[in-house]
């Protein structure tokens, strides 16, 4: 989705803002801009393509003088890619320039009025009534100005916007967008996320809705809607740069694939201490625990494949009864909730659009929002009663592979914690899974060790034209993700299907040499795939089996095997997934994809 960058300081702004724009590049875009501050006037490039176009244009930014600036990736949402409908967008006269990341829902009623006052509308975008608003609005005060705008618009926005009247400050605002303030040394920055200014500073101040900033090269001021001054706590954020580098890897994806040990030691370790797993963010009791009627799981993408396989744990442990949907769907179904419900929310980015109406709809109706999301201080995690912070580190490429497989360690905490609280569980099955959560990190080690055995297939099977994934309970779980991994950055059309339903329907799309991926991991479902394996291979497929280090005769009826080490049975996903995660990675890379940011797909989808 978009990115935006602003910076005023003592150093030329133009670079940095190309800089910190090359780092939100992970969060899909298809033109960039900037605007700075000179001489009692702005200046703007802008065009449609990658931000190298841009860097070009603009000499790496040497082209274009002076210490404060914005700067903007767009992902088209209203009006094709383009030169004119990039950001950021002046207003008639010129004297104000904004970016924008989100959606300003009542554009059209608040364009006509503004057209009908004489404003004169260059692009397609929503984002342009904001330019001619605020200008409309301006009476020599910043501040006023974008407090009139933003009682006036409808919908989700962050907005940077620079006026050439003020030589020394800028002003910044965010509502269910992202937008960080980044406070340095005589300099100060606003972005969409922290990678975008990393490199400058580690402090950090997180926004509410309708925050209204004011940056200065020395100082910045935070009102609320009232223009009263609002006092702000300094975070610190204490990611790597390294993390969000390359570090001599050909693609993000990879090396996050290969960080997944690391991420998950650090998301596990510190939670469980001599044998027993301590949740000190969550502040749900026995009773509240045993009071529950229902658990909801709501996210989006791979998060929501998470929370298929929470359904099948959380209930397998705690037999509490686990719903799990679509944040897109759960929203407008009026879903049945209340104050004895919990709202189990999973979001790597803590900022996905339609996740955070899910939160806010469950909350509306009284339920408890326990969030586990990846990004300190994101909306999601702001708006939640508990978080469990998965610590996975930044996740630069588009396709998820170590927030996924962090998110999954997290529902296996909470599955077990809760089971414990309400004694659902023995003593010798909570030291035997609470051991096996600990060895997770090394099994996936091993199975990495083993990747040329996977680049081997995929050098097999990199021109199908359609891949079917199918598995039984948690195996089905994981084959949704394992087919969307696939599809997501190799385009290979691909279904995932729970194994016993294939033949109702789907088994007629099965044909000679349709390579199907069966995963048959768990051990009491396990003979049952193996007739869903022997019904497809009578229909001409080829089959790719992934099963336990264990499984004898497995090879009698795949035609491949993959095989990952033993662990407890409800653990099963960490490790089978990872083999599928460097499947669809090896097949993309034999296509020529590019694979960190896949055709159409944006990191952190913040419109709905
Ligand atoms: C797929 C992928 C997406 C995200 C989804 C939710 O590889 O990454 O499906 O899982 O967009 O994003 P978050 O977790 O940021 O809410």
């Amino acid at each position: 989705m978009c990115g935006i960058v602003g910076y005023v300081g003592e150093q030329q702004a133009a670079p940095i803002l190309l800089e910190g724009l090359s780092k939100l590049e992970y969060r899909g875009y298809d033109s960039a801009g900037i605007a700075v501050y000179s001489d009692g006037a702005l200046n703007v490039a802008k065009t449609r393509g990658r931000l190298q176009a841009l860097a070009d244009m603009t000499g790496g930014g040497a082209k274009i003088q002076g210490t404060m600036g914005i700067g903007h990736t767009r992902w088209a949402t209203h009006g094709e890619p383009s030169d004119i409908n990039s950001h950021p967008h002046v207003s008639s006269s010129g004297r104000f320039a904004v970016v924008h990341n989100g959606i300003i829902e009542n554009y059209i009623p608040l364009k006509k009025k503004l057209m009908e006052k004489g404003f004169e509308f260059v692009s397609e975008t929503d984002t342009e009534v904001v330019a001619h608003l605020f200008e409309y609005y301006y009476d020599g005060d910043m501040v006023d100005a974008l407090i009139k705008v933003i009682q006036r618009v409808d919908g989700s926005y962050a907005l940077g916007i620079l006026s050439a009247d003020d030589p020394d400050r800028f002003v910044a605002v965010r509502k269910s967008s992202p937008m960080i303030i980044g406070l340095g040394e005589h300099e100060n920055f606003i972005a969409s996320d922290v990678t975008a200014i990393l490199k400058h500073t580690r402090n950090i101040y997180y926004l509410e809705d309708d925050e209204i900033v004011v940056l200065s090269k020395d100082d910045v001021k935070i009102y609320n809607i009232d223009k009263e001054e609002v006092q702000k706590k300094v975070f610190t954020v204490n990611w790597d740069i390294s993390a969000a580098e390359k570090g001599g890897y050909e693609h993000f994806m990879m090396k996050e694939i290969e960080e997944q040990p690391k991420a998950l030691r650090d998301t596990i370790n510190p939670r469980i201490q001599d044998g027993k797993i301590v949740l000190d963010s969550v502040s749900l009791t026995e009773e509240d625990i045993r009071s529950l009627n229902r658990i909801h799981i709501v996210a989006c993408g791979s998060a929501y494949h998470v929370g298929v396989v929470g359904k099948y744990i959380i209930e397998k442990l705690t037999r509490i009864p686990v719903e799990v949907e679509v944040a897109s769907e759960f929203r407008y179904h009026d879903p049945i909730i209340d104050e004895h419900d919990l709202t189990i929310i999973i979001s790597q980015s803590g900022e996905t659009a339609d996740t955070f109406a899910a939160l806010k709809e469950a909350k509306s109706k009284n339920s408890r929002i326990l969030s586990i999301v990846n990004v300190v201080g994101s909306t999601i995690a702001n708006a939640s009663d508990d978080i469990l912070y998965t610590w996975a580190g930044p996740e630069i490429a588009v396709a998820t592979t170590k927030a996924y497989s962090t998110q999954l360690s997290m529902i296996y905490m909470i599955a077990l914690y809760m089971a414990d609280k309400i004694s659902m569980v023995s003593k010798a099955e909570y030291a035997q899974i609470v051991h096996e959560i600990l060895a997770i990190p090394e099994k996936v080690e091993e199975i990495l060790k083993h990747k040329e055995q996977i680049q081997f297939l995929a050098s097999q099977f990199y021109n199908s034209k359609s891949i079917f994934f199918i598995g039984r309970n948690l195996d089905y779980a994981v084959s949704l993700e394992g087919s969307l991994k696939l599809k997501e950055i190799s385009y290979i059309h691909s279904e995932a299907y729970a194994a016993g339903e294939l033949k109702h329907g789907t088994i007629s799309l099965i044909e000679e040499g349709t390579l199907v991926i069966a995963l048959a991991t768990g051990s009491e479902l396990f003979d049952k795939t193996i007739s869903n394996v022997k019904e497809v291979k009578a229909r001409g497929a080829v089959v790719l089996g992934v099963t336990t280090e264990d499984r004898e005769h497995v090879e009698d009826v795949c035609d491949y095997v993959i095989r990952i080490p033993k662990t407890h049975e409800i653990l099963l996903p960490s490790l089978s997934v990872v083999p599928l995660q460097l499947f669809g990675y090896y097949v993309a890379s034999l296509k020529g994809c590019d694979i960190d940011k896949p055709r159409n797909l944006a990191k952190s989808v913040t419109v709905e």
